[in-house]
């Protein structure tokens, strides 16, 4: 009697919260947690044993011993340079970073106007930023700067209000484990259940990080990686469930099917609205994610490219992860501090076309030169990104009424305007545009459709 009672009150309890499943239905049907979508700025950190020899790219170890053939330049650069028989883990005593002071970079990162930072915890060379139990002797506690790089980094970047995400590989190039799973067609997980996932879970109860950025997914499928498994306690069970978001390198065909937002290939440009929460990542280093001791300015990012990118990323509904690769000695290379900081002077006035917006009913428009949208409430944004060649702009998408206003952002008065058609389009007379380091300004359209 007593039990039937009781099995009846347990029926009628409603469920606190949604329980996941681990399969990709129950998975991908996990609302993305709100802050996300908002921040749509983010700054991406790559930095590990790889920023010692910094050349080539933080592919330097597979492009010189893995791959087959090797890439000859990192073969003769290590040969002209190093003694014979020098192996890649005696990179990382080098790995010094002397002049790491985490307080600094979070003021860099909090100056671009940034809402979240994401630091490779773990690279494809396998080394971890911090002291994992499963990584010994190959983590920077042990070796290099013996620093947890990614609490001390996390400290400091919290404490100015930012998110704080990391980046986790799942495969390592040259782990023993994998390599065996890996000749075993990826039938036997030793390395997922030896290595990679204890290491995980640790991580993510250490450090609690709001972004988990998988990536070397692609050589196996998620059921060896056991990705369902680990997402499901992750949405369900980790001290982070309520405000983590994923991306979707989970394994074989996963980018741009599977897991919270979409990557899809690395700086993936869609040419139209897509249906899912994307995310572009891309580097200011044109040719690399890491430091590169030998890199040229030309082969930088400059401004103006950096934010034309940003407003057609944000205007396509994605977030902006802007990458900055920083030195072995703990320094980010003044060139890209000045980007960042050049990032965020643009968005200290143009900020409110681009945080906290949704995409509008129209992306883009191009009547004389590309005009992208944003849209926040019943207010839309107009945002040019190159000098218009005459005193006037016309757009034609948006329909007027007669209490439409328009302005530009920086400049408080309103701007004269008239409709090109009864129903819609209207020429602006732009006031003499404020010089701007991003080289693009934001007409506010109010009482618009
Ligand atoms: C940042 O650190 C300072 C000094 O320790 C402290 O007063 C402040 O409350 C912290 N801010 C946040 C947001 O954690
Ligand atoms: C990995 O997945 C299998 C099922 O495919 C499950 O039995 C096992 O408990 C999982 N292990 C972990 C550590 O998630
Ligand atoms: C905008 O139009 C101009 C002139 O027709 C063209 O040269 C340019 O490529 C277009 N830009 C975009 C982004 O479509």
């Amino acid at each position: 009697m007593a039990a039937v009672f009781l099995l009846l009150l347990l029926a009628f309890v409603p469920p606190t919260a949604a329980r996941y499943t681990p399969d990709w239905t129950s998975l991908d049907g996990r609302p993305l947690p709100s802050w996300y979508d908002e921040a749509k700025l983010g700054i991406f950190v790559h930095w590990g044993v790889f920023s010692v020899p910094g050349f080539d790219s933080e592919w330097f170890w597979w492009h010189w011993q893995g791959q087959q053939p090797p890439d000859p330049k990192c073969v003769s650069y290590m040969s002209r340079n190093y003694p014979p028989g020098f192996s890649y883990p005696e990179f990382a005593p080098h790995f010094h970073a002397q002049f790491f002071n985490p307080e600094e970079w979070a003021d860099i990162f909090k100056a671009s106007g940034a809402k979240y930072v994401v630091l490779t915890a773990k690279h494809h060379e396998g080394f971890t930023n911090w002291a994992s139990p499963y990584s010994w002797n190959w983590n920077s506690v042990d070796t290099g700067p013996n620093r947890d790089l990614v609490g001390d980094l996390g400290d400091a970047v919290r404490n100015r209000s930012l998110h704080y995400g990391l980046y986790n590989s799942l495969y390592e190039w040259f782990n023993p484990l994998y390599l065996d799973d890996k000749k075993n067609g990826f039938k036997t997980q030793r390395f997922v259940m030896k290595k990679l996932l204890p290491e995980l879970y640790n991580m993510v109860v250490r450090y609690r990080p709001e972004v988990i950025w998988s990536d070397g997914d692609w050589e196996a499928p998620d059921t060896y990686w056991n990705s369902t498994q680990f997402l499901t306690w992750l949405y369900n069970d980790s001290p982070v469930k309520d405000t983590v978001v994923t991306n979707d390198r989970w394994g074989a065909g996963c980018a741009c099917k599977h897991g919270g937002f979409y990557n899809c290939e690395d700086k993936y440009t869609p040419g139209q609205l897509p249906k899912h929460k994307w995310e572009k990542c891309t580097s200011v280093d044109t040719l690399s994610w890491g430091y590169r001791r030998n890199m040229k300015l030309k082969e930088l990012m400059e401004l103006p490219v950096i934010i034309d990118d940003l407003v057609s990323t944000v205007a396509l509904g994605g977030n902006y992860l802007l990458n900055v690769g920083p030195t072995a000695d703990g320094t980010i290379p003044t060139v890209f501090e000045e980007r960042l900081r050049g990032v965020g002077a643009w968005l200290e006035t143009n900020g409110e076309a681009i945080f906290a917006t949704k995409p509008w009913r129209v992306q883009m428009e191009n009547t004389t030169i590309p005009v992208w949208y944003t849209s926040k409430g019943a207010t839309v944004y107009a945002i040019i990104t190159a000098r218009p060649p005459t005193t006037t702009l016309k757009l034609l998408i948006p329909k007027t009424s007669l209490t439409t206003k328009v302005t530009l952002l920086g400049i408080p008065s309103p701007l004269p305007w008239v409709p090109v058609y009864p129903n819609g389009g209207l020429i602006v007379l732009l006031p003499d545009l404020p010089s701007t380091p991003g080289q693009a300004w934001t007409l506010k359209l109010d009482a618009v459709q």
